[in-house]
């Protein structure tokens, strides 16, 4: 079984750099293939939404998301985890999610195998939980309605702004291994 684990966060050290690494460490110990990406650091662009992918099957660009969208295809399951920034998920995330655009055939089924498992998990800097919980949603929601993936759980991780605060966070990583398992 091969996983993909993406940590959406700008910040090289991350907790959800942290959380992802976590998760894939897990399955890693199960017998998994895993792969990790981090956004952190990465060389990419934003969909510029020139409909390229609608004739040609693939996006025009062609950087860091282009790996991270192949890594995608090639998987049985994915994690992804990314911060919110001013209620929504931080652009460097959001930009994968956008690419992710030219896997929408122009009928809007989507070129991705159906059925990748998924769990998905956000970190804010909020204490409250479900600050955010629209956005965790729609996330969910996109990945399984345009691109058929089964999430199978979402997790919040509050006050994030520490940067180390998920790896001392033992019953949150607990959480995220208990959900890596469900991948399985
Ligand atoms: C530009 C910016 C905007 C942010 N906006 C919010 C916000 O609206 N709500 C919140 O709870 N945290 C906010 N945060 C805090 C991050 O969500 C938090 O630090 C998160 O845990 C970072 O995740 P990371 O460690 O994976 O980078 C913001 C941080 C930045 C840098």
């Amino acid at each position: 079984m091969k996983v993909v684990g993406v940590s959406g966060s700008p910040r090289p050290k991350s907790n959800s750099s942290t959380i992802v690494k976590a998760a894939l460490d897990e399955l890693a110990s199960k017998g998994a293939e895993t792969e990790l990406f981090e956004m952190a650091g990465m060389k990419i662009e934003g969909c510029s939404g020139c409909m390229y992918c609608k004739s040609k099957g693939k996006c025009v660009k062609n950087d860091d998301i282009t790996k991270i969208i192949e890594a995608i295809f090639n998987a049985d399951a994915v994690v992804l985890a990314a911060p919110i920034y001013f209620h929504k998920y931080n652009s460097q995330f959001r930009a994968l999610i956008d690419r992710m655009y030219c896997l929408v055939k122009p009928d809007f089924s989507c070129a991705l195998p159906a059925g990748k498992k998924a769990i998905v998990i956000s970190t804010q800097g909020a204490p409250d939980e479900n600050a955010f919980k629209g956005e965790t949603e729609w996330l969910a929601e996109t990945l399984s309605g345009y691109f058929k993936l089964n999430v199978i759980d979402k997790l919040v991780f509050v006050n994030g702004n520490d940067a180390n605060a998920a790896a001392e966070n033992k019953e949150f990583i607990s959480k995220v291994k208990s959900a890596a398992d469900k991948l399985l």
